[in-house]
């Protein structure tokens, strides 16, 4: 690993979300130090050549499952593969998840996530807690989690009937827990109960193969649920986080909902936003079967240019990197609902949403940042920490070449995964050096890194980004009674049950 100390950034463009200049960037022990030109440095200084090259900060993939075991078998990108190719596609940061089975204790899964993580993992990186059950010593754990392990924020699924599955009574309890506790409330929106009725048609029509997995699960399904937990998170006055946002109808309803001022922020995906679910269509099964996730990519091709071009409104990118090689899918070759369910992307991230975004004029280098890092590090209050380029923030940088192009291939991935789904795609805008807090960990194709690198990054409750409007609502919105004389009427009188 490159141990300088002290790193110089010269002649490059510094992109932050509010706006680019021509200026230098000094490192020193893992933060940025200075911004400006003419900048006094140390002696030993290493210097890097950034000539017509953007620096941005280092993205943020807000949605990942590192070795998550599911559906009978294991993610087979693990904290170590998943987070040196994180480094290679400019990505320095994850937020993973802890998904405790029902009925299990939240801090002990939390607790077997970190021992996981921590020795293996390259990057910088926080966890997100998933709620799969309810009774009163998850509401404790969760406040917990909040004060001493540094979690804000909670997802619960509305898929995955019998599994992880919430009920709405269950949602509401727990938007309210958040509420309190200062969290961030996330859901998987998708109508588990409908589903599960759709799967069961699919199968009896003899509907087996993977364009079953869409066909059971379409957009309104998304849509439905996305409105209904944006109905109840109102209702408990708490922020929603829709994560991997996959349709053009649940991206209106974030969309619709935002403009009448509900907090709400929607997370579309590298694979949503690069591919479409014309793949569950191909002949080819083991082809087809590599896009399956929840909720599915649409066969709908134009979605990926709508989610493009709604992305200012929904705020920020993940992945939902969760890479299941192609034996591993074939647990269900019979049987689409047997297939786990999962996609590559913490490496392609960037580079698909520059060449879909940037090189395609729907968005600027600006926008960029803020749909790649700077909008998660506010809502996920890991700002200006993380997300931004200035004075005291950890160095998490990418020197970006605008210009130079590469062609996504598993064969040339560093992702353990077997295959990519943006195989073949031509993209224009590469990370050409990755530095992460003030190492250089990718550079000219090479990764310069070491297992457990990385640091777990605690996140405080109340972030102010979120918060604000909820706080302030919270004040002068509360609900009042009328002030009346008391009723003195004739009431009638009812005849007591027998
Ligand atoms: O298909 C998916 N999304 N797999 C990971 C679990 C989840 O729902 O996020
Ligand atoms: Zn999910
Ligand atoms: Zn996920």
């Amino acid at each position: 690993m490159t141990t300088q100390s002290q790193i110089l950034i010269k002649g490059g463009k510094v992109v932050n979300e509010d706006f680019s200049e021509m200026t230098d960037v000094y490192i020193e022990d893992g933060v940025i130090s200075a911004v400006g030109s003419d900048l006094q440095v140390a002696a030993g200084t290493r210097v890097i050549d950034a000539t017509d090259r953007l620096v941005l900060p280092g993205g943020i993939d807000t949605h990942t499952h590192m070795e998550l075991s599911f559906m009978g078998t294991t993610a087979v990108d693990d904290f170590h593969t998943g987070t040196k190719a994180a480094f290679a596609g400019g990505t320095t940061m994850i937020l993973d998840f802890v998904i405790p089975q029902k009925g299990c204790s939240l801090l002990e899964a939390y607790e077997q996530w970190r021992t996981t993580a921590d020795p293996k993992v390259c990057c910088d990186y926080s966890l997100h807690m998933a709620v799969t059950w309810w009774d009163d010593t998850v509401k404790k754990e969760m406040e917990t989690l909040v004060r001493d392990k540094g979690v804000n924020s909670f997802k619960m699924f509305m898929a995955y009937k019998d599994v992880f599955m919430l009920r709405d009574n269950e949602l509401y309890a727990v938007f309210a827990q958040c509420k309190e506790i200062g969290a961030i409330a996330q859901v998987h929106a998708e109508n588990g109960d409908l589903i599960a009725e759709g799967a069961k048609r699919m199968l009896s029509l003899g509907i087996t193969g993977p364009e079953g997995h869409e066909m059971c699960r379409p957009e309104e399904v998304e849509a439905e649920a996305t409105q209904r937990a944006i109905t109840i998170a109102h209702a408990a006055n708490c922020p929603l986080y829709v994560v991997h946002v996959m349709s053009k109808s649940a991206a209106k309803v974030v969309a619709n909902a935002r403009r009448n001022g509900r907090v709400v922020f929607g997370e579309p995906i590298a694979a949503g936003l690069g591919t479409d679910g014309t793949n569950y269509w191909h002949k080819d099964w083991a082809h087809a079967v590599g896009f399956v996730m929840g909720p599915p990519l649409r066969p709908d091709s134009s979605t990926p240019r709508y989610l493009m071009d709604l992305l200012d409104d929904l705020s920020v990118t993940g992945t939902d990197n969760c890479t299941f090689s192609v034996c591993q899918k074939a647990l269900g070759k019979d049987d689409f609902t047997k297939i786990p369910n999962g996609v590559n992307g913490v490496e392609d991230r960037m580079s698909v949403i520059w060449e879909k975004g940037v090189h395609s004029g729907k968005m600027d280098e600006n926008r960029f940042v803020a749909v790649t890092s700077t909008n998660a590090a506010k809502i996920f209050n890991l700002y200006p920490q993380k997300g931004r380029i200035a004075k005291g923030s950890d160095a998490d940088l990418v020197i970006w070449d605008p210009e130079a192009t590469r062609v996504i291939s598993a064969k040339t991935h560093h992702q353990a995964v077997d295959y990519n789904i943006f195989e073949g795609m031509l993209c224009h805008g590469l990370p050409v050096v990755t530095i992460s807090r003030g190492k250089v960990v990718y550079e000219n194709g090479q990764l310069f890194t070491k297992p457990g690198m990385g640091r777990y990054i605690p996140r405080k409750p109340f972030s102010e980004f979120v918060y604000n409007r909820i706080n302030q609502r919270e004040k002068v919105g509360k609900p009042c009674a009328v002030c009346r004389e008391p009723y003195t009427g004739e009431i009638i009188s009812i005849a007591p049950k027998r």
